[in-house]
């Protein structure tokens, strides 16, 4: 198992690239089971996930070809023949977003087997709200054997009003809804830049879609998609991570190739802290003289502070002067990184959804564990500024959503290196 070995201390300086956006990649080539034709996927990020939903599309019988070279991050999928229609478990355990499988594979196929989702280290994180839609647009929906099995002849056009807003369950029966008889309906819908991502690139493949990226989505079911090629927006989530990683640091760092817009409720929330954010079109530049103030912050779905963001500004939160309540309204369960961060020097104390953060705290570093993947992030951005080496164990979980992460960080003067599971270094 690879580890992240930190020496904390140095201010990060210069340019870092932001990758293409992992939660876009991942429905988007699940879109690609709409067509028989090829989809073409630029700006692909090269991280786990997206090699375990290489893995779950060809086990489906399609064809994946992820670039190297010159072709980097692009990938080509051909679903020509869907032989086998079912996400197995050995691969949804590894990756609850498998589940963006069932729409598009009850749309195309009319058949779609998906092994239920056990619990996950965020919370339960059930599919519930994904079936009640596709039953709302005429699928039988039978479970046995810890599969969930959808079946329709065709998928009819529904009105459906989510209880709960969800991002995967937007984005899969979005995709159901592209090849469904008539129209369909989606209130409360999710408006995360990963959503209208999809939508525009199904919108690409020759689907009616209106009102992506507001709470209101409108489809006009088609009979037949067509292959396309589709450019992948910037990842707003590392954007923020290195923004962060630029303010903790006490660094003049350059995120570029990102999309500011889609990270507003991150830099109003950073700027009250005292971080200085010049904004430009496709980068934002962060400096910071190490002085910032606490701030109090409430995740939110889009457009406000998100979830996927709460475990790193909770390592910047250590080193802001004053005290900081986070609180997580979308997962329970979602502090797991409060632990390690305490045992590095922090000073956090968790009451149900709230972690109150009293700082500043000079961390010191300690051997720590990554428990997901945004917790990982959070410990990497307290390894910058604590006293001495950090050795991270469990780092897959970093790799499944951050592109060769110790490389950007290097590149910009982070003390970083990966070691392998056997005393060697790579
Ligand atoms: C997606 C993102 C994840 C992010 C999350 C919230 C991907 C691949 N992952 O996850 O990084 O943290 O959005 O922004 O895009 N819920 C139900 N029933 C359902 C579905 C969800 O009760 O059928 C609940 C969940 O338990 C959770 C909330 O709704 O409390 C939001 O979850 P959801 O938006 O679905 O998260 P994901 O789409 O899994």
């Amino acid at each position: 198992m690879d580890k992240f070995v930190v020496r904390g201390g140095n201010p990060l300086l210069g340019t870092i690239k932001v990758s293409g956006a992992k939660n876009s990649a991942l429905p988007c080539m699940a879109a690609a089971i709409l067509t028989e034709d090829e989809v073409i996927l630029e700006n692909i990020p090269q991280v786990r996930d997206i090699e375990t939903e290489r893995k779950l599309l060809e086990s489906m019988g399609a064809e994946v070809e992820l670039g190297y070279g010159r072709a980097q991050h692009r990938t080509t999928i051909q679903c020509s023949v869907l032989s086998d229609p079912e996400a197995k478990y050995e691969i949804v355990k590894t990756m609850r977003a498998s589940s963006l499988v069932l729409g598009p594979l009850v749309a195309r196929a009319g058949i779609a087997r998906v092994a239920v989702p056990g619990g996950c280290a965020i919370g339960g994180r059930p599919i519930d709200l994904h079936l009640k839609g596709l039953e709302a647009m005429g699928a039988t929906i039978t479970q046995d054997h810890g599969y969930i099995e959808a079946k329709a002849d065709r998928l009819k056009g529904a009105h459906i009003l989510f209880d709960k807003i969800t991002v995967t369950g937007t984005e899969d029966l979005l995709m159901a809804a592209t090849l469904a008889d008539g129209e369909s309906v989606l209130e409360n819908a999710a408006q995360e830049p990963e959503v209208t991502d999809l939508a525009a690139m199904l919108t690409s493949m020759g689907a009616q879609i209106e009102g992506a990226g507001t709470s209101t989505i409108r489809v006009k079911g088609v009979s037949k998609l067509h292959g396309t090629r589709y450019r992948i927006n910037p990842d707003r989530i590392e954007a923020g991570t290195f923004i962060i990683a630029g303010a903790i640091s006490g660094g003049d760092l350059n995120v570029d190739c990102c999309n500011p817009h889609h990270l507003e409720a991150v830099i109003m929330k950073l700027q009250e802290c005292g971080v200085r954010l010049d904004v430009g079109k496709e980068s934002i530049r962060v400096r910071s003289e190490g002085k910032l103030q606490a701030a109090d912050v409430s995740t939110v779905e889009y457009p406000g502070f998100p979830t996927d963001m709460q475990a790193q500004y909770m390592a910047l939160a250590t080193q802001a002067k004053g005290t900081s309540v986070i609180t997580e309204n979308i997962f329970e369960n979602r502090f797991m990184h409060v632990s390690e961060l305490t045992r590095m020097g922090a000073n956090i104390k968790v009451d149900g959804r709230s972690a109150t953060v009293r700082g500043k705290s000079p961390l010191s570093a300690a051997a720590v564990m990554c428990s997901d993947l945004r917790a990982s992030a959070s410990l990497v951005l307290a390894a910058l500024v604590a006293d001495g080496e950090t050795i991270l164990d469990r780092v897959y979980h970093i790799d499944r959503g951050y592109e060769r992460i110790e490389e950007k960080l290097r590149g910009v003067g982070a003390q970083i290196r990966r070691m392998g599971e056997v005393f060697g270094k790579r």
